[in-house]
């Protein structure tokens, strides 16, 4: 994380102490950058340059308010895939022709909410969802704009659980059935084709599956064009990687250079769809150590966070780097397994980490910025995590911690027993 820097014997991000950070706001706690979540969109509006092309921020990697705010005053637009999302979205300052609407299953509410604010967009995953989605169109007396997520059957090599583009996942609709779901889309009078979409995967690290993908696609598109339909943007949805650990995903720049070379001479606009690359690396997740448990076989550190707070490591066996928030470099390290407080063998943030660490300890789990925070829980009644958001030497807390008032709102006591 390129905003996190040591002074002194304290790490920072950009110009604010996260010890400092600890000592406000207690933890466990999620900090984002505002400088790297601009930086990093900005390296997409860059590498765009003036193609014509939309950033839509894939909303489902961090929701908070306050950063979807900084994201719309930036000028982007936004995928997102439930009506809360939606809502989000428009609370933070979105507009709704600024909207695409992914997902696999949109429910008929989502479908007239979305019609009736004027979304920009349907990626629609089956032919059974654009039966309902023409027919509430239909009653509304709207049309939809869409696209057909189509499966373009290629291999992502990422973890299985966020593969998405091969003919066994349940996404999308099969590349071999869309010339003719386009055609019958074409015949139905709500329905307004704009665009031919796909998402193959996330943290890709490797520029092929992209393109082979986008080559796919390019036929199909040339196929459609021969049937008299045509496509106004291609939409390659999210999925590039960032760096956990020593991956290397392609830049931006490059990508989108041998994206744009290959749509160009069709006239097509570029719809992205990225995520994690936007706020992965620009949040971590503070915590403290609580209490040290050495062993004959294993050494475990038990913090304050969780697998509810950041569940990446049990779901995914996600790498994320662990720094101490003040560096004592006298102390001697030990091999710890840094594990939280609920009762599972998986709930772990980090294994067998090379760390100087006593009691009271802080600890900053980087790379906590996308799929965070969004998948926390409140398993073991643990209250979520509150967020803050540093902008050079000030900080702002932009979601509370919870309480325990939070937690059973909505639960009810029965009467009679
Ligand atoms: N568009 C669609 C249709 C998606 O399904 C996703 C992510 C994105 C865009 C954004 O992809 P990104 O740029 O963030 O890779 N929880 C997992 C990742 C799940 C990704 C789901 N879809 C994790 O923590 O690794």
């Amino acid at each position: 994380m390129q905003e996190i820097t040591q002074q002194g014997n304290e790490l920072y991000l950009e110009n604010t102490s996260l010890n400092g950070i600890a000592n406000q706001y207690g933890t466990p706690s999620y900090v984002y950058s505002k400088a790297a979540i601009t930086d990093s969109y900005h390296a997409y509006t860059k590498a765009l340059g003036d193609y014509p092309g939309k950033i839509c921020y894939a909303v489902k990697a961090n929701s908070n308010l306050a950063i979807l705010q900084i994201l719309a005053a930036l000028g982007a637009h936004f995928d997102i895939v439930s009506g809360g999302e939606l809502e989000r979205v428009l609370r933070a300052g979105g507009a709704a022709n600024q909207i695409i609407f992914s997902g696999v299953g949109k429910s008929k509410a989502e479908m007239e909410r979305a019609l009736e604010l004027g979304i920009a967009c349907f990626n629609v995953e089956s032919e059974a969802e654009l039966v309902t989605l023409s027919a509430v169109a239909e009653k509304m007396n709207k049309q939809a704009n869409i696209s057909l997520r189509v499966n373009p059957d290629v291999d992502a090599n990422t973890h299985p659980y966020i593969s998405t583009g091969l003919k066994e996942n349940k996404f999308g609709i099969a590349i071999d059935d869309a010339v003719r779901i386009y055609s019958w889309a074409n015949t139905l009078p709500n329905i307004n084709i704009v665009g031919v979409d796909c998402h193959i995967g996330s943290q890709l690290t490797d520029i092929t599956p992209f393109l082979d993908a986008l080559d796919r696609l390019l036929i199909l598109i040339d196929q459609l064009q021969e049937a008299e339909i045509t496509i106004q943007h291609i939409d390659l949805g999210g999925g590039i990687g960032v760096v956990y650990r020593d991956e290397t995903p392609p830049a931006i720049d490059t990508y989108l250079a041998k994206v744009k070379e290959k749509i160009a001479p069709r006239g097509l606009e570029l719809v992205l769809e990225p995520g994690r690359s936007i706020v992965g690396n620009a949040g971590l997740l503070l915590t403290e150590v609580m209490y040290l448990k050495p062993g004959e076989h294993k050494n475990f550190a038990v913090v304050d966070a969780a697998m509810n707070d950041n569940i990446r490591p049990a779901l995914y066996q996600a790498w994320q780097d662990l720094k101490p928030v003040v560096v004592d470099s006298e102390e001697q390290t030990l091999t710890w397994d840094i594990v939280g407080p609920i009762c599972e063998t998986s709930d772990f943030l980090a294994k067998e980490r090379e760390l100087a660490l006593k009691q009271g300890d802080r600890l900053a789990l980087l790379s906590s910025g996308a799929y965070g925070f969004v998948m926390a829980s409140n398993y073991n009644t643990r209250n979520r995590a509150p967020e803050i958001l540093v902008d050079g030497d000030k900080s702002y807390l932009i979601r509370e911690r919870e309480s325990f008032a939070d937690l059973i709102r909505g639960e009810h006591l029965l009467e009679n027993i």
